[in-house]
């Protein structure tokens, strides 16, 4: 007669593996104590040491396992003492990891859970550079932007510090990406520090001080292509209109367009004053498919407003309408 043979290293690992997904893993029982040397969070590289000593009733282990992520380490493994093994990796760069160990107590008894842990490496922040701080007209925020560098793929906050450059007064702001400060509480004069400071377990690090004042961050209210009108006089001429809600009298706006088969833009400048709506000439290859984009931004200052939707407009065979 076969004899049927089960597997309960698959059994358990599986159960555990599932209830770990599920989060349920802290509603496992420990039967001893796991642990990671140098620290649960680490830096990304580090050769690392896992730790396992079981304390299980009427049980002296034979033999001590390790599993990673459900599946059974086979190398790198030390027995220290009766109850204790430890697993050493090498350059370990896994962002998330689940190590459980089990005990086999006797040959006839199924393994024994002993305990599981989550671990992650990582790495330390990045000085956070290019600190940018725009107001959306309209939009009643501040909102604070900058390049956080490398990823480090353990949590890792920000907070933004914000310094009224008249009263001293500071505030902080604790996000996790970028932050929109309301223009409310911005009352105390109009130029500020702003800097940001990002830190993680691994680490701190903070950007250099970017100095505003709010009149010269504002972007205008986005600017908008409605519609394309192809004139039939002798040479073909198209008028692009477009229009933004923006009130900044002085507007600098920028149209690009190109024939879609085409990589290179050809770029036109306006001086606008957008208390009409804007119809602009182009003169255009008869037959082709074009696209236009807009972007504006307060005459003479820093940020321009992101490049408007792209609008194509096909225009006219030669001799039609
Ligand atoms: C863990 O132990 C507690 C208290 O002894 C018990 O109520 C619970 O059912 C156990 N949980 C598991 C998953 O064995
Ligand atoms: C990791 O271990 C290897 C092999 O023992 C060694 O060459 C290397 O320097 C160690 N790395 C670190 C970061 O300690
Ligand atoms: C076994 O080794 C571990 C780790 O070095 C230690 O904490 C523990 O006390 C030792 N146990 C015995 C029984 O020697
Ligand atoms: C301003 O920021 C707040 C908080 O982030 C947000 O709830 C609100 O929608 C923003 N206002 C606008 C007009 O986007
Ligand atoms: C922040 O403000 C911008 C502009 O007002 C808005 O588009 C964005 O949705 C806001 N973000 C949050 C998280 O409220
Ligand atoms: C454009 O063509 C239409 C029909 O062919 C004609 O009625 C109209 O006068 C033309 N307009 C111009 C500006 O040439
Ligand atoms: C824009 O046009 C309006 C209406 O003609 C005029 O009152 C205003 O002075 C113009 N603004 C600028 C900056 O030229
Ligand atoms: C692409 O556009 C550029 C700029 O308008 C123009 O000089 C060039 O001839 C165009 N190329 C083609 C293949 O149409």
């Amino acid at each position: 007669m076969n004899q049927v043979t089960i597997h309960w290293d698959v059994v358990i690992a599986l159960y555990i593996f599932f209830s770990w997904c599920h989060g349920g893993i802290t509603n496992i029982n420990c039967s001893g104590h796991i642990w990671v040397e140098p620290a649960t969070i680490f830096k990304m590289g580090m050769n690392i040491s896992i730790y396992c000593q079981a304390a299980i009733k009427n049980c002296q282990p034979s033999k001590l396992y390790f599993y990673k992520n459900g599946i059974k380490e086979r190398f790198h493994i030390t027995r220290i003492n009766k109850t204790t093994a430890r697993l050493w990796y090498n350059n370990f760069v896994e962002p998330q990891a689940f190590v459980y160990c089990t005990a086999e107590c006797s040959r006839y008894f199924p393994e024994t859970l002993i305990c599981g842990k989550d671990i992650s490496s990582g790495y330390p922040p990045d000085v956070p550079d290019k600190v940018a701080c725009v107001i959306y007209e309209y939009s009643g925020n501040m909102t604070c932007t900058w390049n956080p560098g490398r990823p480090t793929y353990i949590d890792t906050k920000y907070v933004v510090y914000v310094k009224s450059l008249e009263t001293e007064e500071e505030q902080e702001y604790l996000t996790s990406s970028y932050i929109n400060i309301s223009t409310d509480s911005l009352q105390k004069g109009k130029k500020y520090l702003v800097w940001v400071q990002a830190s993680n377990v691994l680490g701190m690090e903070k950007s250099k001080q970017l100095q505003i004042h709010l009149d010269d961050i504002v972007i205008p209210s986005a600017s908008i292509i409605s519609r394309a009108e192809d004139i039939n006089t002798t040479v073909s001429k198209t008028v692009i209109h477009w229009d933004s809600q923006t009130s900044i009298e002085k507007v600098s706006c920028e149209m690009r367009y190109k024939d879609t088969t085409n990589q290179t833009w050809n770029v036109k400048e306006f001086d606008t004053n957008f208390t009409y709506e804007q119809q602009s000439e182009f003169y255009l290859q008869p037959n082709a498919m074009y696209v236009f984009q807009v972007r504006c931004q307060e005459t003479g200052k820093k940020y321009w407003q992101p490049w408007s939707s792209p609008f194509f407009h096909k225009t006219p065979e030669i001799g039609k309408k």
